[in-house]
């Protein structure tokens, strides 16, 4: 499962509050998911906390944004942890402070051998920059590959090769975009979007997007009948 969790600033000023308040209000929300998602048996999380576009926001929104980060992961990490939660961040991390990249490290490290829910946390992410990373960590690590390369040996280099694409995307706050985010892994995800916001987005809501879901046919290219087993396959692949 991907989401974009998008509206927490229109949460915020609905109640005359500073943005930054539905940042943090957002918080509840990312712990409601995790404990949700456990709950349902989803095995990989993909959250998207900070774009490498958002840097273009106003400079205490983004300060804001890097020291929420920090505080919540120090807060929250034993509590992942205990768990069974593998925690992983993904994106570029060259701009972060250093005190905030060591962290992210050590939680990962800490996490690395848990098996209960694996989530990720794209933060300085952005669906190209990965592509463009992948290629570059692909040509760096076979040369010889510069040409004829298979959709396996860059896939491999994605940031998010441990993971299996994503079944289920999901973007709260009304906007229907990608955003950027996983734009290779989202080749054939099911998109749900809904007008909830962010801070608003609790089990609850959850739970109607997986059973949206659960009501979707997932074809690959293929036809209904074919999937039905009431057709002939005319290209006798499998
Ligand atoms: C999403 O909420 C959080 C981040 C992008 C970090 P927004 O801050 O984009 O909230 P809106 O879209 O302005 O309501
Ligand atoms: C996308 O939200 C990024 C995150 C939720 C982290 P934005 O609110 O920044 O997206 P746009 O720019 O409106 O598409
Ligand atoms: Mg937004």
């Amino acid at each position: 499962m991907a989401i974009i969790m998008d509206g927490n600033g229109r949460w915020a000023r609905r109640r005359m509050m500073p943005r930054v308040a539905g940042h943090a209000r957002g918080v509840e929300s990312v712990r409601a998911v995790i404990r949700a998602c456990i709950d349902h048996g989803v095995e990989y999380l993909t959250l998207f906390a900070f774009s490498s576009e958002n840097w273009r926001r106003p400079a205490d929104e983004v300060s804001f944004l890097m020291q929420l980060f920090l505080k919540s992961l120090q807060k929250e990490l034993d509590k992942l942890h205990e768990n069974g939660i593998r925690f992983h961040v993904i994106g570029d991390l060259s701009r972060f402070d250093e005190s905030l990249v060591r962290l992210i490290r050590e939680a990962e490290e800490r996490t690395a051998g848990n098996q209960r829910l694996t989530l990720t946390i794209a933060a300085n992410y952005g669906g190209r920059w990965d592509i463009m990373q992948a290629m570059e960590r692909m040509l760096a690590a076979a040369p010889e590959q510069r040409s004829g390369f298979g959709e396996d040996a860059l896939s491999a280099h994605l940031a998010l090769a441990y993971a299996p694409e994503p079944d289920l995307f999901i973007r709260t706050g009304g906007e229907q975009r990608i955003s950027n985010f996983l734009l290779w892994q989202l080749a054939y995800t099911e998109l749900y979007f809904t007008d909830t916001l962010w801070p608003d987005f609790d089990e609850a809501a959850l739970a109607e997007a997986i059973a949206s879901y659960q009501h979707r046919e997932r074809r690959f290219g293929r036809t209904s009948e074919q999937l039905k087993g009431g057709a002939e396959d005319v290209s006798g692949n499998a």
